[in-house]
């Protein structure tokens, strides 16, 4: 039996919601088609966003999403996305398929996808193709309420009033497609580009991101930082998991066995280790902790789905998806004093996506019902938890993982949520847990279990879904349950003081 602690008297931080961002890239069927299908497509849209996508990103509980990349920030010009759209230009997405992008999702219609989805923005500027003074006018294209050339041009685009604009990246992976840079280099065009970043509105700072390590290039970090020093909000870390850890054969996303189960779930562990590795670099540069870690870009990659295009990213999401969301998003959870924003790549058709679709069918897949059963965690407050748990072996990384991962927070009204997730694909665990201080009113769970293979597609869309869960016992100040192998489970508990 695990012994689980949970202590609501120890409150650590606030968990911001945007931990539980997305990011949409010009990539494969991600914007066009998964989102944005036009005012003309039979798909029911409203100004061309797709509704059944809006609303189901919107029941989910979308807080931010970040645009336009990714490696496609590094080569988007933003005046060629703006004004009338028969007179913008056709260009080729060098970096995804070589396909033509008509720019028929731009700036405008950027806003007008967050003004549905009800989320804040997080649009990622263009260094490594573009000018300082491109980078500025767009920042004043987008938020400047005065007299200027900028604000005219929006005015006769037709949006008088500016938009908000919440995080802004100054470049994108500038290590490697963002312009294959040394971080000195870069630390010191972050802060030319960053000058010129303007706060037009006092009521709109704009929270500026410099671009951070990859994977555990702590180096990077330590330069930037060193550079960039409090004139950055965040600093981003991209970190992806793939089953085999190697770029020519990632692995497949359906057909998979054990032990690249276990090596899936392994790598996607290391986010813990990354994350305190950073942060412990970061904070030697930074002692006051100003600059927060922003992980804007994470999920599983495999090999696309044989017979569609290699530029795509199209990959089919599996119950091992949602264990590695389930366990990366109590990770976020637990480091929340230092976590600002994270952003799965990527929201619809491309890598760990939470919808797919084809024509005008969608399909949610375990990842999103791993997002949805979270979204009672933001903005929450984190409290201390503590679950002894028994490790999992992966033989190919000749390294172990926990079987139990965990966090827990509470609401303005004292309602306490945990989320644990068992990554074991065929052991259940028995749980006993204590709240301190607390008198357990009621209790109530949900689940999200399958076999590790098991998904959601176009002929079976709701074949995992979640259900109420009952294997539990209430105690006077906790629980007992039985976690079942390969599961995510949400515990809300009413104390009997509220
Ligand atoms: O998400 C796909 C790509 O991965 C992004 O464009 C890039 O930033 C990263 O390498």
């Amino acid at each position: 039996m695990e012994k689980y602690l949970i202590n609501p008297n120890q409150k650590i931080s606030k968990i911001n919601k945007d931990i539980y961002g997305h990011f949409a890239e010009h990539l494969g069927r991600c914007i066009y088609e998964g989102i944005y299908v036009g005012e003309d497509s039979k798909i029911p849209n409203v100004n061309g966003m797709r509704c059944d996508v809006v609303n189901a990103l919107k029941e989910m509980g979308i807080p931010v999403l970040r645009w336009p990349g990714g490696c496609f920030a590094d080569e988007y010009h933003w005046k060629d996305g703006i004004g009338p759209k028969k007179d913008r230009k056709k260009m080729v997405n060098t970096n995804w398929g070589g396909v033509v992008e008509d720019n028929s999702f731009g700036t405008h219609e950027y806003f007008e996808l967050c003004r549905q989805l009800g989320c804040d923005t997080y649009i990622n500027g263009n260094v490594g193709s573009g000018s300082v003074e491109e980078m500025n006018e767009w920042v004043e294209y987008m938020t400047f309420d005065g007299i200027s050339p900028m604000a005219e041009l929006r005015k006769k685009n037709g949006h008088e009033k500016p938009w908000k604009v919440k995080y802004f990246g100054v470049g994108n992976e500038s290590w490697g497609c963002g312009g294959n840079m040394d971080p000195e280099y870069y630390g010191c065009l972050y802060k030319r580009y960053n000058t010129f970043v303007r706060d037009y509105d006092s009521n709109n700072r704009i929270m500026r991101i410099a671009c951070g390590p990859n994977v555990d290039d702590y180096h990077w970090t330590k330069e930037v930082m060193d550079k960039v020093k409090n004139h950055a909000h965040g600093i981003s870390l991209h970190y992806y998991t793939l089953p085999t850890g190697k770029w020519e054969h990632k692995g497949s996303s359906v057909n998979f066995d054990l032990n690249e189960y276990n090596s899936t779930i392994c790598k996607a562990y290391r986010m813990e280790e990354l994350i305190t590795n950073h942060l412990a670099v970061m904070d030697c540069m930074n002692p006051q902790k100003r600059v927060k870690l922003i992980v804007d870009e994470w999920g599983t990659w495999y090999d696309v789905e044989p017979g569609t295009n290699p530029g795509f990213l199209y990959q089919l999401n599996t119950m091992r998806d949602a264990i590695v969301a389930g366990l990366t998003l109590n990770i976020f959870n637990k480091h929340a004093d230092r976590i600002m924003m994270a952003n799965i790549a990527q929201t619809v058709n491309v890598l760990q996506s939470v919808i797919l679709t084809e024509g005008e069918k969608m399909v949610l897949t375990p990842t999103y019902h791993i997002f949805k059963m979270y979204r009672d965690h933001q903005e929450n407050t984190l409290i201390g938890s503590y679950l002894t748990t028994d490790e999992i072996e992966s033989k190919q990384d000749k390294k172990s993982f926990p079987q139990l991962v965990e966090s827990a927070s509470v609401d303005e009204n004292g309602v306490i949520y945990s989320t644990i997730t068992n990554t074991s694909a065929s052991r259940s665990s028995k749980i006993k847990c204590q709240i301190a201080d607390t008198k357990v009113k009621s209790i109530k769970a949900e689940i999200l279990t399958g076999d590790i293979h098991d998904k959601n597609d176009f002929e079976n869309c709701e074949y995992i879904k979640t259900v109420a869960f009952t294997d539990f016992r209430k105690l006077s100040d906790g629980f007992t349950a039985l976690i079942p192998p390969c599961s995510v489970v949400k515990f809300v508990i009413n104390d009997e003081a509220m």
